[in-house]
């Protein structure tokens, strides 16, 4: 029997916003267990490189970056953005081909000010992996705002379950601004498998949801899943405005996974209720890093649990999902999305 993994590798993950990535300086993360260090070449791209010098594995980012090599501190090692060896001082011998020792260069992309890296399974064999990066669904050349970014003591698995779980909102997101009390309704929601996932179709937001009620007029909305954990909100305002937040989840290690949340709109006026908006979204993830931190508790004692009904679909697929691309992965084969159309129906 196949076990269960937690990280899956040939994908793309968020790493950092592209605003935090500044030219001649290195970033370093923690990406699935794995120290990546970040940084921009000379052309203003950015790159991630292994953080272990190839050497004796001193992490890079202790070293120096001049913008165009990074010199490791330990034996003044030197390395380019793409992660080959330049120059090893203390070496008498020329002729020893330095391109060969290479740190680790990962995939790495910025798109709308977000910067991506891929995590492949195979270090050795190349990148070569099939998985595209997500459509962020904003105009070609528009950025995103960085709202927040969280660290949830719990893993991907916790982590994604709990952004796709619509049955806590009553109970965790249960305040003044985005629910009131006993407004709880029957909904019904159709879903479809989409891509490495699955979506809400669009639909109009439901009317006990106070959160939507700021944009006036004609909205509509489209939420998606899709692997390793991004969730993509696409709300449709009248004709032609539209407001985009994505939620991102990155797994640091085992323990830890990071959220982060951005936030696009083609509506100037949202502008001047940005700080506003900000705080609310920090109010509302809070809320949720409040009770993973409780759930950690509960689970330190690894007590048996349980998915169940309609409310819980969401997270059942969710490892289907997982299930499938891990097999696609050790088998060489295409990911063939598992799911079927689907209406779900839950009191929230
Ligand atoms: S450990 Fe980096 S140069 Fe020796
Ligand atoms: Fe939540």
């Amino acid at each position: 029997m196949m076990e269960p993994t937690l990280f899956l590798k040939n994908l793309w993950y968020f790493a950092l916003p592209g605003s935090e990535l500044k030219s001649g300086k290195l970033v370093q993360r923690k990406i699935l267990g794995e120290p990546i260090v970040f940084g921009r070449d000379a052309s203003g791209k950015p790159f991630a490189l292994r953080d272990n010098c190839p050497h004796r594995g001193v992490p890079l980012s202790e070293g120096t970056f001049d913008g165009e090599t990074i010199q490791c501190c330990y034996h003044g090692w030197r390395f380019d953005c793409a992660g080959a060896c330049r120059e090893i001082p203390a070496l008498a011998d020329a002729k020893l081909n330095l391109s060969k020792i290479r740190a680790f260069a990962y995939p790495c992309r910025e798109m709308h000010g977000t910067v991506w890296v891929y995590i492949p399974e195979n270090k050795l064999n190349g990148h070569g992996g099939p998985a595209a990066l997500p459509d962020l669904l904003i105009p070609e050349d528009e950025t995103f705002l960085h709202v927040d970014r969280f660290l949830i003591e719990g893993d991907i698995d916790q982590a994604t379950i709990g952004l796709i779980d619509p049955a806590h909102v009553n109970f965790v997101h249960r305040s003044w601004f985005w629910r009131s009390q006993k407004s709880a309704k029957l909904k019904e929601k159709e879903f479809e498998p989409f891509d490495l996932g699955f979506r809400m179709k669009r639909h109009r937001p439901s009317e006990n949801t106070k959160g939507y009620s700021i944009l006036r007029g004609r909205i509509s909305t489209e939420i998606s899943f899709q692997l390793p954990g991004h969730r993509f909100e696409h709300i449709q305002v009248g004709e032609k405005d539209s407001v985009v937040s994505i939620t991102l989840l990155t797994p640091v290690d085992e323990t830890t996974t990071e959220l982060n949340h951005f936030v696009y709109s083609s509506l100037p006026w949202i502008k001047y209720l940005w700080w506003p908006l900000v705080r609310l979204g920090r109010a509302f993830i809070c809320q949720d890093v409040k009770v993973f931190r409780k759930l950690k508790k509960g689970l330190e004692s690894h007590p048996k649990v349980m998915l169940v009904g309609d409310p819980d679909a969401q997270a059942r697929w969710y490892f289907e999902l997982k299930k499938q691309w891990k097999l696609a992965q050790d088998t060489q084969t295409d990911f063939v999305n598992p799911l079927s159309p689907a209406t779900l129906r839950w009191v929230t």
